[in-house]
């Protein structure tokens, strides 16, 4: 095993490679790299040089996931996936999602050629933000079968199908369902930042995700009358963006007033979009999250009905369509458990914690045992530039993971598991 200095200068070269990724993007002033975009091509030569150097094989399936292959013991083990996102936010901080990945590849040459009972997969999702589709994880719903036709004909701003942005990336959509999980893999374990505020609150360097939270990306879209900005009185407008201002109004007062809500309107459109002239259309997106689906999903009807109500009022009209429907998920008892003493192990206290981000690990938790370990995320920011991470956090997350594959290459109970995929 690496000694705490071992660990500390692989978490150097962690962070390193994550500030590397950061400057592939499609922007030149920030960090944006979305789903199949060009800087992707340079992020899997990147990352795949690093692999290849450990001796892994390396792959990209068709939905644009990086996965590499490090063998167990022998060519007949089991496997389990190790891994987060290599998609980002618009203006993205460095860590959201790629750590996991870094840190993925940082536990294999931990191991210093050593081979477990075992093979580990290392994937790199191509896609968990939603930024480009509207749609988030199309890089996981492809391991579990989830990437459907309507999906593949969901369009980006610039009427490119995903269907089409993976023909342009050179993959072959027809082949989506090789990318599915196999009968081999044992379960899936992802690194990824905390993203808010509670183990820096209490000083605690890692924390094991209990749950992570539902949600829906919704799209509402107001439709009115375009008209003239100086001649038509007040009293005479169907005011598409009106409509939608009173209702994402709406949409705060109700997360507000309750409890463990959080809703949310990022973006919002409207057309012909000049300022003297009235907004015929207004589109604006919801995402909105609960622990209980149930709160969730009721809350999600209450928007809907305000939304219809104010736009019936304003002589405008509304449709609301949902692109994501996620419910809560739990958390392998078995792994979270197995992430404590592992985290323990490292000398750290294992806060349990939810998550109210989105991750991939929820997905996959569909057909195979998932664990999460969050890292603290200094200052609680995330979705930001200023995003970051603490050295020595790092370093204790790559001795976690460590101790977790050592505990899991012992365990008879995780070995003998089998793979509902
Ligand atoms: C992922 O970043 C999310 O939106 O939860
Ligand atoms: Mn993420
Ligand atoms: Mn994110």
């Amino acid at each position: 095993m690496l000694t705490t200095f071992g660990f500390r200068n692989l978490a150097e070269k962690a962070i390193m490679r994550c500030q590397k990724l950061a400057s592939l993007s499609e922007d030149a002033g920030g960090t944006r790299r979305t789903f199949l975009s060009a800087p992707v091509h340079d992020c899997h030569r990147e990352v795949s040089s690093w692999m290849k150097a450990l001796g892994m094989t390396v792959s990209v399936d068709a939905v644009g996931n990086l996965r590499g292959f490090y063998p167990g013991t022998s060519s007949g083990v089991p496997r389990i996936l190790v891994g987060s996102h290599l998609d980002t936010v618009p203006n993205a901080g460095a860590f959201d999602g790629i750590l996991g990945v870094v840190l993925a590849v940082g536990l294999v040459e931990s191991l210093d050629g050593q081979k477990l009972p075992f093979g580990i997969e290392v994937i790199g999702f191509s896609e968990e933000e939603g930024v480009r589709f509207g749609v988030p994880f199309i890089g996981s719903r492809a391991l579990v079968g989830r990437v459907d036709e309507e999906l593949l004909g969901r369009k980006d701003e610039h009427g490119v199908s995903v269907r089409k942005a993976i023909q342009d990336f050179g993959l072959n959509p027809n082949e989506i369902s090789k990318a599915a999980l196999s009968a081999d893999v044992l379960g899936h374990i992802e690194f990824h930042i905390e993203q808010g505020p509670v183990l820096e609150t209490l000083g605690q360097p890692l924390g094991v995700v209990e749950a992570i939270v539902g949600q829906n990306r919704m799209e509402f879209a107001f439709s009115g009358q375009v008209n003239h900005a100086g001649t038509t009185p007040m009293n005479s407008r169907h005011d598409a963006l009106a409509a939608a201002a009173e209702w994402i109004v709406a949409v705060e007062r109700l997360a507000q007033r309750t409890k463990g809500l959080v809703a949310t309107v990022g973006f919002i459109e409207a057309k012909p979009g000049a300022a003297n002239v009235i907004a015929g259309e207004a589109r604006a997106t919801l995402d909105i999250r609960h622990a209980s689906d149930r709160a969730r999903t009721e809350a999600m009807d209450e928007l809907i009905r305000q939304g219809e109500s104010i736009a019936a009022r304003r002589g405008v009209t509304l449709k609301a369509r949902t692109l994501l429907a996620q419910r809560a998920v739990v958390m392998d008892p078995f792994l979270r458990e197995q992430v404590k003493h592992a985290i323990q192990k490292a000398g750290c206290e294992p806060h349990r914690m939810a998550s109210g981000a989105g991750h991939d690990a929820m997905i996959l938790a569909e057909k195979i045992p998932a664990a999460i370990i969050f890292l603290r995320t200094p200052g609680g920011v995330s979705h930001d530039p200023s995003e970051s991470v603490h050295l020595d956090d790092v370093a204790k997350a790559l001795e976690c993971g460590f101790h977790l594959l050592t505990q899991l290459a012992t365990s008879q109970e995780f070995l003998g598991r089998t793979c509902r995929a």
